[in-house]
Formats: C-alpha cells, structure tokens, sequence
C-alpha cells in the first residue's frame, strides 16, 4: 500500500455532484473538470476542487498524477451484511426460506470473537477494492461482532455505520440467535451506543432485523432509544418481499402498511434507513419523504431472491432519499458499479409498462449521484461525505477509463462524457477501481495498471 501523502493535489478528470441531477441531467446538480484538481489538507479534508489551471497558490502542495482517470467520491454502500461473506451466493431460495436455510446458521458463527474479527477485515478489504468507503452495515445479534467491525473500520479510518442487530421472535428468529429478553438486548444496545457512536467516524444504527424477527415489544425498545438518542441512526428491512409483506400484515392487523408498523413503534424518522420498499404504496412514500427517512434500493439482491422491481421513479417523485444498497450476501456483486449496472435495468423494465412521454431512464450522471451523494444521503451523512465541498473528508476513488479491453473500445468510441460515464456505469466492476482513499490516504491500490 502507497503511503499518505498529505497535504495534496490528485490531479485527474474531476467529477462530483451538488445536488441530484434529476431525470434531466440538470446542469447546475454536478461539476465535471476534464483536467480537474482535487486539493487534500494535512488533515484529510478536502480544500479545493476546480480546474488544474485555476488551483490557487495556496493549495498548491504535492502532485499526485491521475491524469487519464477519473476522480469521483468514495462509493456509498447503504445496506450490506458483512456477517453474509462466506454464503453469498447460495442457492435457489426465496427470502424467508434463504434466510432459515443459509443466512442464520452463517450468523451463528458470529458468536466466535476471532471469526468475527476475521471477516470484519477481509468485508472491509473488498470493499475498499471495489472503491466503496463508506456503507449501512449489518452484523449479527452478538454485540462481539460489532465490536469487531468498528474496531477494523476505526482502525482504517473509514465512516461507517452499524449497529447490533435486534431479534428475539421465533421462528424468523431462531433460537440461537436471539436476544435473550428485551433488558438485555436494550442494555447491549446502550453499551454499544457508548463505546462506538460518533466514535471518530462511526455512527451507530439501531438495527432491529425487520418486523417479523421482533417482538412488538423488542420494536417498542427500538423506537424508544431512538427518540432517547436522535443522533443515533436506524436501519431495518422493509416491504421486501410480497409474502413478507402479506406474513407483516397478518401479524400487525392494527398497521396500515408493513412501514406503519416501524412508524408505530417510532423507528420512522429522519435517521431512518429502510432497506428493499419494493412493495409500498403512495401514502408510505409520503410518510418517508415527510419524515426525511430513505431507502436503500438493492437491485441485484431483488432480482437474486425475487422480491420484485422497485419503483424508483415514484419514490423519487414522491421527495423520498434514495441510496443504492448491494445487500450482499442477498445481492451478487459488492461493486457498486455493478449495482449501478442492475438499477439500470430495473428501472427500465419496471418504467416499461408507462406510455413512453412518461418513463424515467436512470442515466449514468444520476446514477454516479445515487452511488455518491445520494448515498450519503440516504445515511444522513452528507454532511461530512458524498462530495469534494470544501471540508467534506476526502474519500475518493481514482477509475479506470480501460480497465479491461471492452471498456477501453466502448470509452474511445463515446460521443462526450455522459456516454463515457454510462460505459463506465454498465460495463465497470472492482476491475476499474485503480485506488481507493479514505481521509486522503490509500487504502486500496490496484496491483498492476
Ligand atoms: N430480511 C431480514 N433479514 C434479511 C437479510 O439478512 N437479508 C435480506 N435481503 N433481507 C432480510
Ligand atoms: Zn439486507
């Protein structure tokens, strides 16, 4: 690994984004700078970006050359399970079955501290190859993994979000992964809050796993620390499923929708993150956006476990933040470039059903801003990451224009940079991925060039 070099310049094609640039582009949502410069202070943060030639003097500090890459903000993973490693990709089973089947008997092995701490390391290694710095994390029930997973991303110097997870409702939580009662769960819980939350850059997430895994009294627990600490984010599983959806209902008949049954209990709020919403309406997207919570859209793991396409274009038009979750082990790839590529296509297949004047297409610009600052976002945390703003942390990631023969061919043919942005979106993975920095320093360099 290359060694910090700071304060600097990263020199190199410099794109990032002030807003969402909506289905139409809109010019003034983003910044592009062919030959951009990005300067870093001593202490990671980011000072300028704007045009090599206009980089005033006193920003002017060691020259790291990217020229003939491109320079964007570090990706934002907005739900993933780092407990999932080592059974992703399993098969042939829809969610509830998946998770009897494969998902729980990998938790149980979280039990064991090393373990833990093993694949803590190696899920943070493949992230960072893959250029994402920052995710919505989920763990296990023992609050030894999370102890693990902070300990490797503090040691990195990464913002992260977790946060234990809570399950204690038989049978969609099995015996050995429950909490024992709702005192303790609330007592590890508080316990964790202490020692991680705002711990340098950490955040902590109340994470009940999703409504069927808790007693309602376990999700009352959740809704009260949250409202005792609103700082605090929260991240669950919502609407995935249609007969999740159908076994939420028939289990809270008092709830309007399977998301009334998280805002009853006081987990729907602006720190919110709900990971899936394939299967909600207008009236819960109007909650969402009023209440300023977000959902993480999983293509590749919708599409894997059969869950459904997810309405984009409506939860967008209904004000609501959006950011892109791999969801691995239930998603296939933890590129988000390779998520980008499956949100295309969902978005198409599920705007294909609309006369043609009214469709959304998610173009390459809109979807850089999903995996960028649309993430940051979604985790509330756009105001330290998601773009190069003067004083964000300068977590970025240099990319490959041909990082494999196709995409060099696809990159010279392309008529101007969005169309060379959309080959990078479609036909990109962890093999366009020449660095990754977190805070200014390397923490992924590509073996060979
Ligand atoms: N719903 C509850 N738990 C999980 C999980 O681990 N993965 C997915 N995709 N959905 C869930
Ligand atoms: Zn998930």
């Amino acid at each position: 690994m290359a060694e910090a070099i700071l304060p600097a310049v990263y020199r190199g094609t410099v794109l990032h984004f002030l807003r969402d640039p909506g289905a139409d582009d809109d010019p003034g949502a983003w910044e592009l700078f062919e030959d951009g410069a990005l300067a870093i202070g001593a202490d990671g943060t980011v000072r300028w970006t704007g045009d090599w030639a206009a980089l005033p003097e006193q920003y002017l500090a060691t020259v790291v050359d990217h020229r003939g890459a491109l320079i964007v903000p570090g990706f934002v993973d907005t739900h993933i399970h780092y407990s999932q490693y080592d059974m992703i990709a399993s098969f042939g089973a829809q969610l509830e079955d998946w998770l009897q089947d494969y998902v729980f008997p990998a938790e149980r092995k979280f039990a064991d501290p090393d373990y833990a701490d093993h694949i803590s390391g190696l899920f943070l290694d493949t992230l960072a190859a893959c250029g994402t710095t920052t995710a919505g994390v989920y763990p296990t029930v023992h609050p030894t993994s999370v102890d693990a997973f902070f300990a490797q991303a503090h040691r990195r110097g990464l913002r992260m979000t977790c946060g234990k997870i809570l399950m204690d409702k038989q049978p969609d939580a099995p015996e050995f992964l429950s909490d024992a009662g709702v005192p303790q769960a609330e007592e590890h819980t508080r316990r964790l809050i202490a020692r991680w939350h705002r711990n340098d850059r950490l955040t902590y997430a109340i994470t009940p796993r999703f409504a069927l895994s808790s007693s309602a009294e376990q999700l009352a627990m959740s809704g009260r620390l949250s409202r005792e600490f609103p700082d605090v984010a929260v991240q669950t599983h919502a609407a995935e499923s249609r007969p999740e959806t159908a076994d939420v209902l028939a289990r809270f008949p008092d709830a309007r929708s399977y998301l009334d049954v998280y805002d009853k209990a006081g987990l729907l709020g602006a720190r919110s993150t709900f990971g899936h919403c394939v299967h909600v309406d207008e009236q819960d997207r109007s909650r969402l956006a009023a209440a300023g919570a977000a959902i993480a859209f999983c293509p590749t793991s919708n599409l894997f476990l059969g869950s459904g396409l997810f309405d984009f274009a409506a939860a967008r038009e209904a004000g609501v933040r959006v950011g892109l979750g791999s969801d691995c082990g239930a998603g296939t790839s933890y590129s988000m470039l390779r998520t980008l590529n499956e949100a295309y296509k969902v978005v198409m297949l599920k705007e294909s059903t609309k006369p043609a004047r009214r469709r959304t297409t998610l173009s390459a610009l809109r979807g850089f801003y999903l995996a960028t600052l649309g993430g940051a976002e979604a985790l509330h945390l756009d105001n330290h990451i998601g773009n190069f703003r003067p004083g964000k942390e300068a977590d970025f990631v240099v990319l490959d224009w041909a990082a494999t023969p196709t995409l060099a061919r696809r990159t010279e043919a392309a008529r101007d940079f969005p169309e060379r942005l959309f080959a990078q979106m479609i036909l990109g993975d962890d093999r366009s991925i020449k660095a990754t920095y977190a805070m200014g320093r390397p923490i992924y360099t590509r073996a060979t060039t």
